[in-house]
């Protein structure tokens, strides 16, 4: 059997780190904001060229704190694609911010072409979203945002090192979100999320708001927050992860490769923007129908995820206020992930329908 997920491979890669950086946390007692945290913002600011990388619980909470730390109260409005994932949506909702949601494009993101479509009035920022390992339109984005005086806010939970015409998606948008968990480029067990800004202002209040509107014992209170502070055993986790990424990376990308060569003419592949080099984080093929292709596939011993499974216009989320705006492309109910990392193993015979992947 081929499995969508392979946690198990890789907890035998990272297992010795984090077993001798758990012993060394309870040790020092140090479990929150300490050595490995300042370790893994650095190599996060590094990476991305940013001024401030800040960890926290998740994306999630990445998301509603890079909004708030930007100013965003509840009543604003804020453009967001009509599919994703739940956290997309809902992130923005939590914090009582009302969504816009903009039809997106055959590759999955904000079709920009109709955000001169939307009505603005009210609207204080953008939240894009790279889907399936691509960047979004950046430039079309950053233009509408500045035209409209927006926020723009790059939720790239699954475009993280993607490029955009050859520049990291850590390096687009006001702020970026990313997430930690374990489908993504850099897994923990469960997840984690950092916040990536340039901004003094905006890096002084997410320090607030990820620690409960209180950033030190030594600091006053100044605002309501989250439980979202550093965990160091968390940061572990992912500097552990990062030791793999290149390896990781590399043969994500040669079975990617492998899957294009292989599907041509036979399998409709998502088309990937020209202006994106993916990060390999999904492979998705587009079916007649999800639910169907998933059982299909799973008695040919391949197991997939249906990508997604509600679309977000269709949600409650947002009290139906959703139904004044909606376009109706529904091309991506019909896409299927494809476990390319579970075959891992395999591509060296070439042949993964009978590969038995434990
Ligand atoms: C596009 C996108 N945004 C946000 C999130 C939320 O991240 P987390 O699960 O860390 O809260 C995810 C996670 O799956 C995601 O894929």
């Amino acid at each position: 059997m081929i499995r969508a997920h392979n946690t198990a491979r890789k907890w035998q890669a990272v297992k010795d780190h984090v077993e001798e950086g758990m012993l060394r946390i309870h040790e020092s007692e140090k479990l929150w904001n300490h050595t490995y945290t300042e370790q893994l913002e650095s190599k996060l600011k590094t990476a991305s060229g940013r001024k401030y990388a800040l960890t926290c619980a998740s994306g999630s909470h990445a998301i509603s704190i890079g909004l708030l730390a930007n100013g965003i109260v509840p009543g604003d409005k804020v453009i967001v694609p009509n599919y994703s994932c739940p956290a997309t949506l809902s992130s923005v909702v939590v914090i009582g911010c009302v969504p816009v949601f903009c039809e997106i494009d055959q590759h999955g993101m904000i079709d920009t072409d109709l955000l001169p479509e939307l009505d603005v009035s009210g609207v204080k920022a953008v939240l894009a979203t790279g889907l399936y390992g691509d960047v979004h339109n950046h430039d079309a984005i950053k233009n509408f945002c500045d035209a409209n005086d927006l926020l723009y806010v790059n939720d790239a939970a699954q475009s993280q090192f993607a490029l955009f015409n050859g520049e990291d998606s850590l390096a687009l948008g006001d702020v970026v979100c990313m997430s930690f968990a374990d489908n993504k480029p850099l897994p923990v067990a469960g997840t984690y999320g950092a916040i990536l800004t340039d901004s003094d202002e905006a890096y002084q209040r997410i320090r607030s708001l990820r620690k409960n509107g209180k950033p030190t014992r030594l600091e006053p209170y100044s605002v309501a927050g989250f439980s979202s502070q550093p965990e160091e055993g968390k940061a572990l986790q992912v500097l552990a992860s990062w030791q793999h990424f290149d390896k990781w990376q590399e043969r994500k990308k040669q079975i990617s490769e492998y899957y294009i060569e292989t599907f041509k003419d036979k399998i409709n592949v998502r088309p990937s923007p020209r202006y994106s080099q993916t990060n390999h984080h999904k492979f998705a093929i587009m079916v007649a129908d999800k639910f169907e292709s998933y059982k299909k596939m799973l008695e040919l011993g391949v197991e997939t995820e249906q990508q997604l499974r509600g679309q977000l216009l269709q949600t409650t989320m947002d009290g139906g206020q959703h139904q004044a705006i909606r376009h109706d492309r529904q091309i991506h109910t019909t896409v299927i992930d494809h476990p390319k990392q579970s075959v891992h193993d395999r591509l060296g015979s070439g042949n993964c329908q009978q590969s038995d992947n434990k």
